[in-house]
């Protein structure tokens, strides 16, 4: 089975709580299960991280490339100005996809710009947990057939 990086970034901890009339009422471990079981039905050996501190997201990209096919990165704000995280990402070789559960080009103007998105393989947003699904479906795309 291919193992996937399932990663948050900043203040995603607080899902369910955090402006649920933005992120929805659905914690972030309620939506992570949900992840696992897709991820399996579709052949891929989900692992997930959180974390709140730019350097710990920097270490586990490093280490994913050594162990993961594939990340799905939701990296809240950081995707907005953090250029370490954006030089992490163009560092692995494996394919990153860029994930929000909100539309972040119908919000505040400095998050229609993601710093990371030039070095992402795409960008899904809008969608709640489900941008989360989308990003295991275009994985699956790109990395073919998941079950061996
Ligand atoms: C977010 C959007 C970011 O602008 C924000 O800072 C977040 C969450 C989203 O999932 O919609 O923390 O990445």
């Amino acid at each position: 089975m291919k193992k996937i990086l399932i990663m948050n970034g900043p203040n995603l901890n607080l899902l369910g709580e955090r402006e649920p009339n933005i992120y929805g009422s659905e914690t972030l471990n309620t939506i992570n299960d949900m992840l696992d079981e897709k991820a399996r039905s579709m052949g891929f050996e989900p692992v997930f991280f959180q974390s709140n501190s730019e350097g710990a997201l920097i270490d586990r990209l490093h280490e994913s490339r050594l162990d993961c096919a594939g990340v799905i990165l939701n990296a809240g704000a950081y995707t907005h100005y953090s250029y370490a995280i954006r030089d992490a990402i163009a560092a692995i070789r494996i394919p990153v996809i860029e994930v929000h559960l909100s539309n972040v080009n119908s919000r505040d103007e400095f998050r229609r710009n993601s710093v990371i998105a030039p070095v992402c393989r795409g960008t899904i947003a809008g969608f709640g947990s489900n941008s989360y699904v989308l990003a295991l479906y275009a994985l699956e795309n790109i990395l073919g057939e998941c079950h061996d």
